[in-house]
């Protein structure tokens, strides 16, 4: 069924889990936190993580012509009014009189199967709201008494420098992070000489003033995007976008993800830098299928702007044959925070195992947060605990994100590894120590156990995470 994971977990499950196990805090949380911020914790870091790993290794690696960047996030405030974040980039809102509660005019109007256009100007919008104002509650007090609908500009305001000057101008947030690649373009240019088509790829952090930040994850006003934006001949793009659009879903699918929970929907309505856009969407528990990545011709669009406000020439010169042209782009944006917690409930699985109900993370090894966890079978044989530690103390060195656990029984300790989705756990016991007979490996996905000699271990388990 849509919006279910395969177990029926909702979305309350797998928030629940991911607080309980160190994946994800609401952010600010000893103050009652902060709308549409949350942390990452320690299980949640080492996924994400590897998350951006993986996604680094398939677009910058992986790739020919693919340079990496890291652009700062304040910019120049003309880099926003060249975008065309300073006025085009904005949601439209009303206010509920009656308890102050505040709604995204298109979002609510959606939910009654009407479309408001994202080119539409206030005036059209509140003519479209006004004609269905008496179908629309207020999703708090359920009055149908809004406010005219204004634009709302979502670019999130700071200050640098003299933070005391009246009216002295403020610097933004960077509402997308693909502009930082299309300013050091010139510099990539220069100084990599790269030849068309060439990409650049990026994860950096946006900022957007979200009118109601939901669905967890989902709708954040601070979150990361990793984006790609490939630089080609005019003209040159239909193929080109095409071959990207494959490329990205495989992606998805290499990360494990279920091929019936993802999707590709056009965009009807484009943004304003787009000429044509198309989603990646992922079945999300309790909210269905929805937007994880966003795949957009962007055509001149975005060099022309800030050659325009910028006054330098931004124009590639074929080194064959000296033409000079304006690049087009074509870009995938994708949302980290969303593919996490896509991957998160993708991996969510409620099973038996030797006759017991478990819930366990069926995570791609790669992306699993803890790699091995290593459990003494007794906590009170210092004679195991010693062996453990050692084993556990090479495991770490070789692969870093290793949990030593002796507490409880061995069953309860399986249990919170596969929580966490560990893909192998190490038990020393007397045979270790008695007998050299090596340790217990035990597989996270079919609970069977194998003797590995202590030398091999870390052969072994390589072999396996690989
Ligand atoms: N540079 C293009 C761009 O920013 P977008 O469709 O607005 O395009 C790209 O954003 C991706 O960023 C989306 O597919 C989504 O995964 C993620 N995203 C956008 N707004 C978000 C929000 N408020 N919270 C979490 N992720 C968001």
């Amino acid at each position: 069924m849509a919006g279910m994971n395969e177990n029926g977990a909702s979305l309350d499950t797998i928030v629940a889990l991911a607080k309980r196990r160190g994946f994800i805090y609401p952010g600010s949380e000893i103050y009652g936190g902060l709308a549409g911020v949350y942390d990452f914790g320690p299980r949640g870091i080492e996924l994400l993580n590897n998350l951006k790993a993986d996604w680094w290794r398939a677009n910058v690696y992986g790739k020919e012509n693919y340079f990496g960047l890291d652009a700062g996030m304040f910019k120049n405030p003309r880099v926003w009014d060249a975008s065309g974040h300073t006025s085009g980039f904005s949601d439209p809102l009303a206010e509920c009189k009656d308890c102050n509660t505040r709604i995204r005019v298109d979002k609510e109007l959606a939910k009654i199967g009407v479309t408001a256009d994202e080119k539409m100007t206030e005036k059209d919008l509140n003519e479209l709201f006004d004609k269905h104002r008496k179908d629309i509650p207020c999703p708090k007090c359920g009055k149908k008494n809004f406010t005219a609908v204004r634009a709302f500009n979502l670019l999130v305001k700071s200050n640098l420098g003299d933070f005391t000057a009246a009216g002295s101008e403020p610097v933004y947030l960077p509402g997308e992070a693909c502009q930082g690649i299309y300013l050091d373009y010139k510099n990539i240019v220069d100084t990599m000489q790269p030849k068309i088509p060439f990409g650049v790829a990026q994860i950096g952090k946006a900022f957007r003033n979200e009118i109601s930040p939901r669905n967890y994850l989902f709708r954040t006003r601070e979150f990361e995007q990793a984006d790609t934006q490939l630089f080609i001949r005019p003209n040159e793009n239909k193929d080109a976008y095409e071959a990207m659009k494959k490329d990205r879903m495989q992606w998805y699918v290499s990360l494990g993800i279920d091929p019936s929970r993802l999707r590709f929907k056009q965009h009807e309505h484009l943004a304003f830098y787009a000429k044509d856009a198309w989603d990646i969407e992922f079945d999300f528990p309790t909210l269905g299928f929805d937007e994880v990545e966003g795949i957009h011709d962007r055509s001149d669009y975005d060099l022309t702007q800030h050659m325009k406000f910028s006054g330098v020439d931004l124009r590639y010169t074929d080194p064959m044959t000296t033409e000079k042209y304006v690049p087009w782009i074509l870009e995938t944006s994708m949302g980290v925070g969303r593919v996490f917690l896509a991957v998160l409930s993708n991996a969510y699985t409620e099973d038996e195992l030797g006759g017991e109900k478990r819930v366990v993370l069926k995570l791609k090894p790669s992306l699993a947060p803890v790699k091995a966890a290593v459990f003494p079978l007794l906590k009170n044989k210092p004679q195991l605990v010693d062996k453990a530690r050692e084993i556990f103390k090479a495991l770490k060195k070789e692969f870093g994100a290793v949990e030593f656990d002796d507490n409880g029984n061995i069953g309860k300790r399986y249990r919170r590894q596969d929580e966490i989705g560990t893909p192998f756990c190490v038990t020393i016991d007397f045979d270790t120590l008695e007998k050299g007979a090596g340790v217990t490996v035990r597989d996270r996905d079919t609970g069977k156990q194998e003797r590995v000699g202590e030398n091999d271990l870390i052969k072994y388990l390589s072999s396996k995470l690989a």
